[in-house]
């Protein structure tokens, strides 16, 4: 669906070069759901913008949807449908007449543009509000909209620059299902930015890890998170256990340990491992062999912010914040 060569955007600034995008190679296959996840200004709207041909390359080429961004713009955006960041609606239409001139762009017959809509307003809940003015709408209600433009001339391949952004947590697991449900009803190939770790971690197949217009890691989410993060068991242990002896205990077993005082005389004994459920009850059952009380075990699972952590040195979640 989508093959990218040594994509790179350079901005001229008055006097600064800004290097947005740096030779990017990408595929995206058929059917699959790909996020890429970044900070601000990493690179990944203008990155999306090139794809959709709304934006020339300085250097390299991709052809999307069997066309050369370059060459054929027009037969790419034939096949494509883009929901930009930021809201396209103009504020003052109402919602029917949006979505009606979005078939006539894409040059439908009234018929075909009218029970399109209709479905659309449907599958995405916008019945109901056809007369309403965009501004009048909710944040959630006019992000649903967009997908609806967005899929007005039923595209084989849908770009999403962070669909989410600014919603409250009803109204994004609200818009994921609606996307969801729109990917199999149209067999849809969708592309997708989002600043939302657990969104990536648990929607998309592949993960495109951005950051300073480079991609630095690109796999499924759990690939990610096996090799470049781990799990971490934090243990507590009543008194008695001496620190070397509980370290010795468990380091057997692989994974790093080590331990520190916990409150009163109880020790804390901390586990790095790749296979942290699977570590967890082994470990408690060697301590209690050894004559030791566990009072409390904790498991955090490697996420895609340690990730990003242990490929940057900085956190994705702090940079959001
Ligand atoms: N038209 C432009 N002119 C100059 N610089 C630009 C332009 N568009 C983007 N940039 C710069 O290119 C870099 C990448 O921007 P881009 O919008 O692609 O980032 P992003 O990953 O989408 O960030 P965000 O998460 O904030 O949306 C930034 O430094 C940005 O300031
Ligand atoms: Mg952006």
């Amino acid at each position: 669906m989508i093959r990218a060569r040594g994509l790179t955007k350079t901005f001229q600034r008055k006097k600064e070069t800004v290097e947005a995008v740096k030779s990017i190679d990408v595929d995206v296959h058929e059917g699959e759901l790909v996020a890429f996840l970044g900070p601000n200004g990493a690179g990944k709207s203008t990155t999306l913008r090139m794809l959709t041909s709304l934006l020339e390359p300085s250097s390299g080429t991709a052809e999307v949807a069997g066309w050369d961004v370059t060459a054929d713009p027009a037969q790419v955006r034939a096949r494509i449908g883009y929901i930009g960041q930021g809201n396209g609606g103009g504020y003052s239409y109402r919602v029917l007449d949006e979505v009606h001139n979005q078939g006539r762009f894409y040059g439908l017959p009234a018929e075909e543009y009218r029970r399109r809509t209709s479905d659309l307003l449907e599958a995405l809940e916008l019945t109901g509000l056809e007369k309403r003015t965009v501004q009048s709408l909710s944040g959630g209600q006019r992000r649903r909209l967009d997908v609806a433009m967005g899929l007005m001339n039923h595209p084989p391949l849908l770009f999403l620059d962070e669909p989410t952004t600014g919603l409250d947590p009803h109204s994004r697991a609200n818009l994921w299902e609606h996307i969801g449900a729109m990917r199999q009803r149209y067999g849809m190939t969708i592309v997708l930015t989002t600043h939302y770790l657990d969104e990536a971690d648990t929607m998309a197949e592949r993960v495109v890890v951005i950051d300073h217009g480079t991609i630095i890691a690109d796999a499924p989410p759990s690939v990610l998170k096996r090799e470049y993060a781990d799990d971490v068991i934090t243990l507590t242990l009543a008194s008695g256990g001496r620190a070397e002896e509980i370290t010795a205990l468990l380091a057997g077993a692989g994974g790093e340990v080590r331990t520190e005082p916990g409150p009163g005389a109880a020790l804390v004994a901390v586990i790095t491992t790749a296979h942290g459920s699977d570590r967890l009850p082994a470990a408690i059952e060697a301590l209690r062999l050894a004559g030791h009380t566990v009072t409390s075990a904790d498991l955090r699972r490697a996420s895609l912010d340690d990730v990003f952590l242990n490929l940057t040195g900085r956190s994705l979640r702090e940079e959001a914040a």
